[in-house]
């Protein structure tokens, strides 16, 4: 195993985290009207998620003799409900691909393998759930589009 660059891949994952602490906090804060009392709770429930990654993942790399980067990056936001689970999904997604590429290069490490496993499945949830939420909305914006049309 290649541990600086293992290191180094640990610490996107941390950045990512961090970006997630922050985005779905703002997200549980701006998110008004009739859905506020379903997606307020849930963004919040993601920010703690990202945080008990961020801690796990901050805590590895400094077992593995590494500095845990502090920065984010950039938080997207909107005061639209669809488009906040939009960039949820997209936040998941590229979360599956970060610690996608650090199990690659830890492959040869078993433990670290079966931690990093475990992270990965929950952020796969993530997508899942996201995933099943957004075709409701994507749905009816047809639906509604194909019904303005006739
Ligand atoms: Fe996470």
């Amino acid at each position: 195993m290649n541990l600086p660059k293992v290191i180094d891949l640990l610490n996107d994952v941390l950045r990512h985290e961090w970006t997630g602490v922050a985005q779905y906090s703002q997200a549980g804060f701006v998110v008004q009207g009739i859905w506020r009392e379903v997606y307020a709770s849930k963004f919040f429930k993601s920010a703690e998620e990202s945080f008990g990654h961020a801690k796990l993942i901050g805590d590895k790399i400094v077992a593995l003799g590494g500095v845990p980067v502090a920065e984010r990056n950039p938080v997207k936001q909107s005061s639209d409900v669809q488009q906040l689970l939009e960039y949820g999904l997209e936040f998941e997604s590229k979360a599956v691909e970060l610690y996608t590429k650090v199990l690659e290069a830890c492959s040869d490490d078993r433990p670290l393998v079966i931690f990093l496993e475990g992270i990965l499945l929950e952020e796969q949830e993530g997508v899942d759930d996201l995933t099943k939420i957004i075709r409701e909305y994507r749905a009816i914006q047809t639906t509604s589009r194909a019904a303005q049309a006739s």
